[in-house]
This record gives structure tokens, C-alpha cells and sequence, in this order.
């Protein structure tokens, strides 16, 4: 990596824009950055007829990391199979990048417990992580329509399954360092009706023979969909295939109490860059407004610190300020109940730098 690490933004569509200039401008108190502004998604479509140029992606590949805001809009919803979609741009940089493992870590911040719409008592203690499998699956099989049908296809190979399974158990096994509790992996599929299930947990329980020390549960998906909310604080790492991961994560968005809450970390092979971005989308209702909460992708820009560029200390800075400013009452729309006062990108914003500028030793 060069010593000063050079970040390509792409800011995307809808609250993209608003929420990477405020991740810059913390980024830029945090220390030195290199930043390289690009186009992708529905603005690329617009500016260039594709979602992602090859100029673009290859940007990307030669970064030391991405950040990305989010992609799509109605303006470019369409159900013409032939027209470029903003989401297809967001898809070809993964598969692009290599970025086959997706860390969704959630953990509500204690400030925020009574802003889930679970009871306090069902989502205290909850600090889990969804590893989704990011680059096979139904979103990458042939798909196409044949008159008056159509169809999409999922397919996985051992190879793919084997090495997001190792990443879940390994995650598992950090996360359990100097813990009482035992590192625990619940895999999720639905292998009493899909075939590529049955071989998701197959060989997921024999990559479990390398790692004793985890504890591992099979889930059928539907379940897991339940549990998820009965029971978050019994999950520690939760491994699963692309769609389901998709869907979990969109879920257990809720236990932090707003999906404005929620980063993601998209790795690759080591040494190669991730791509980091908050699990929400663009938002479109209320793009525009400066009202977007932007700690999911401060949070994003947190992980990016720890799982790009090995600084975990800062990483940890960055989660501290955002629980710090919970703490102080500060709340964006999407996590007010009834009554509370709100601020909006900015000020939220500013609070959480403030939080560096006040106290540089903290
Ligand atoms: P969405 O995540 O954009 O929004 C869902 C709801 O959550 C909306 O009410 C929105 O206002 C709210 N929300 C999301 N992020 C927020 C934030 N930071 N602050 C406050 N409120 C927030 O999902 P959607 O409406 O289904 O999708 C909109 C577009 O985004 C679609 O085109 C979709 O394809 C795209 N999308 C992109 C990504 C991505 O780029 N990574 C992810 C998901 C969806
Ligand atoms: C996500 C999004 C994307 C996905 C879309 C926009 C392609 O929902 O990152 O969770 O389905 O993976
Ligand atoms: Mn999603």
C-alpha cells in the first residue's frame, strides 16, 4: 500500500452524494487520504450509458480502497431486460474486484436500543455478524426470458462455499479472542428444498472439522428469518449464500434500530482492496433533503480503517464517536421516536468531527 492510501470514492445516486462528502470530511480529520472521485450507477448510466466503465472499475482495482455512498433511483427503475440499471454497475464491481466475502457486523449501540422496534429485553446484548457470500449465487447464474416466461439460475461450486465458509469460521474464532463465550457459526441455507443448499451444507460442516473450536448450526433460512428476531442475541456469526444474506442483513438492519446504522466490509483475496459502503440504498424519498443519517457510512469508512488498511485503533475511534454522539441525544429522522427533536446530515456530522477536534487524545 503507497503511505498515503489512495481512496477511490464513488458516491453514487439519490443520498450517495450527501453521505460520502460527510465520510470525506471525517476521513480528512482522521489523517491523510488520497481521494479519487468517480462515477458509477445511475450517474454513470447517465454520463457514459453503463453503470460501470472499464476506466472506472480498473480504478478501483488499483485503489488502495473503495467507498462507496449507493446506486439506483427511480429514474432508472425499468423492467425492459435490455435497459442498463444502476444496480448492475454495484454487481460488476464486486465480481470485477474479486469481493466474494460480505461483513455486515451488528451491533446496536446502547444508545439506540429503545430505537429498534424490538423490545429492549429481546435485543440487548446482541453483537452478531452476517458473512454473505457476495459473488456467486442467483445473482450471478444465466438469466433470461423465453417468450412468455423467465428465469434466473443459482449455482454454487464447492470452491465458492469452501472459502466464505473458512472466512465465517475465522471470523467466529476473532471475535471469541479473550471471550468467555465459545465461538459459534450458524450457517444458513434451505437444503430441505434447493439442491445448491444441500451442497452448502455439506461442505460447510466439513470445513467445520478444521476449526473444533467453533461451535456450527445449520439453519433453514425461513427459520433463521424468525430467530433472528426472537432470539438476536444468541447469534454470534451468521454464514450464508448471497440472496439470503441480502435479505438477513436488510433485517437485522432493525435490531440497530435504523437501517442508517449498518456498514459492510466487501473483501477479497489478501492484499487485494475492498469495497466499503453501508448495507442501505440510495434512499430516493428522501434524497436531496439533508436529512440522511451518514453513520452507517462513517461506520463503513470505520471498517475500512480496520479491514484495509490494519488500523484498528482509528477504526475504533470512529465507533466510539458515533456511540458517543448517540449518547449525547443527537438523532437523524430514521432514528427518532415520537417526540424527539432531530437534526439533519450536517449537524450529525458535525458532531461526530467535533468529537475528534475537542479531545485529540480520546
Ligand atoms: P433503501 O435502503 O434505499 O431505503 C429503504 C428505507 O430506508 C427508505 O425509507 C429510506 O429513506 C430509509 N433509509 C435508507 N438509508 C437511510 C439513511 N442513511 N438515512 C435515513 N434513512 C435511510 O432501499 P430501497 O428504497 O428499497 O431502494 C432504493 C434504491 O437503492 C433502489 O434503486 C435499490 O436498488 C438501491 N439500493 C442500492 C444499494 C447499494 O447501492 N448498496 C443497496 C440497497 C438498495
Ligand atoms: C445490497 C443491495 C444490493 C444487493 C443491490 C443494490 C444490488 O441490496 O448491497 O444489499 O442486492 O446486493
Ligand atoms: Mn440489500
Amino acid at each position: 500500500m503507497s503511505e498515503t492510501p489512495r481512496i477511490v470514492l464513488l458516491p453514487g445516486d439519490g443520498i450517495g452524494p450527501e453521505i460520502v462528502a460527510a465520510a470525506r470530511r471525517l476521513l480528512d480529520t482522521l489523517g491523510e487520504f488520497e481521494f479519487e472521485e468517480r462515477l458509477m450507477g445511475g450517474c454513470s448510466i447517465d454520463a457514459h450509458g453503463v453503470a460501470l466503465t472499464d476506466e472506472v472499475l480498473a480504478a478501483c482495482k488499483s485503489a488502495d480502497a473503495v467507498l462507496l455512498g449507493a446506486v439506483g433511483g427511480p429514474k432508472w427503475d425499468t423492467t425492459d431486460p435490455d435497459a442498463p440499471r444502476p444496480e448492475q454497475g454495484l454487481l460488476g464491481l464486486r465480481k470485477g474486484m474479486g469481493l466474494y466475502a460480505n461483513l455486515r457486523p451488528v451491533r446496536p449501540s446502547p444508545a439506540l436500543i429503545g430505537a429498534s422496534p424490538l423490545r429492549e429485553e429481546r435485543i440487548a446484548g446482541t453483537d452478531l455478524l452476517v458473512v454473505r457470500e457476495l459473488t456467486g449465487g442467483i445473482y450471478f447464474g444465466e438469466s433470461g426470458r423465453d417468450g412468455d416466461s423467465a428465469h434466473d439460475t443459482c449455482e454454487y461450486s464447492v470452491a465458492e462455499i469452501e472459502r466464505i465458509a473458512r472466512i465465517g469460521f475465522e471470523s467466529a474464532r476473532r471475535r471469541a479472542e479473550g471471550s468467555w463465550q465459545p465461538a459459534r457459526v450458524t450457517s444458513v441455507d434451505k437444503a430441505n428444498v434447493l439442491e445448491t443448499s444441500r451442497l452448502w451444507r455439506e461442505v460447510v460442516g466439513r470445513v467445520a472439522s478444521e476449526y473444533a473450536d467453533v461451535e456450527l448450526e445449520h439453519l433453514l433460512v425461513d427459520n433463521a428469518a424468525m430467530q433472528l428476531v426472537s432470539r438476536p442475541a444468541e447469534f454470534d456469526v451468521i454464514v450464508t449464500e448471497n440472496l439470503f444474506g441480502d435479505i438477513l442483513s436488510d433485517e437485522s438492519a432493525m435490531l440497530t434500530g435504523s437501517l442508517g446504522m449498518l456498514p459492510s466490509a466487501s473483501l477479497g483475496e489478501p492484499g487485494s482492496p475492498g469495497l466499503f459502503e453501508p448495507v442501505h440504498g440510495s434512499a430516493p424519498d428522501i434524497a436531496g433533503e439533508g436529512v440522511a443519517n451518514p453513520l452507517a457510512t462513517f461506520l463503513s469508512a470505520a471498517l475500512m480503517l480496520r479491514h484495509g488498511f490494519d488500523r484498528p485503533d482509528e477504526a475504533e475511534r470512529v465507533e466510539a464517536a458515533v456511540d458517543a454522539v448517540l449518547e449525547s441525544g443527537l438523532r437523524t429522522p430514521d432514528l427518532a421516536a415520537a417526540g424527539d427533536a432531530t437534526v439533519g446530515t450536517e449537524e450529525m456530522t458535525a458532531a461526530v468531527l467535533a468529537y475528534f477536534s475537542d479531545d485529540g487524545d480520546r
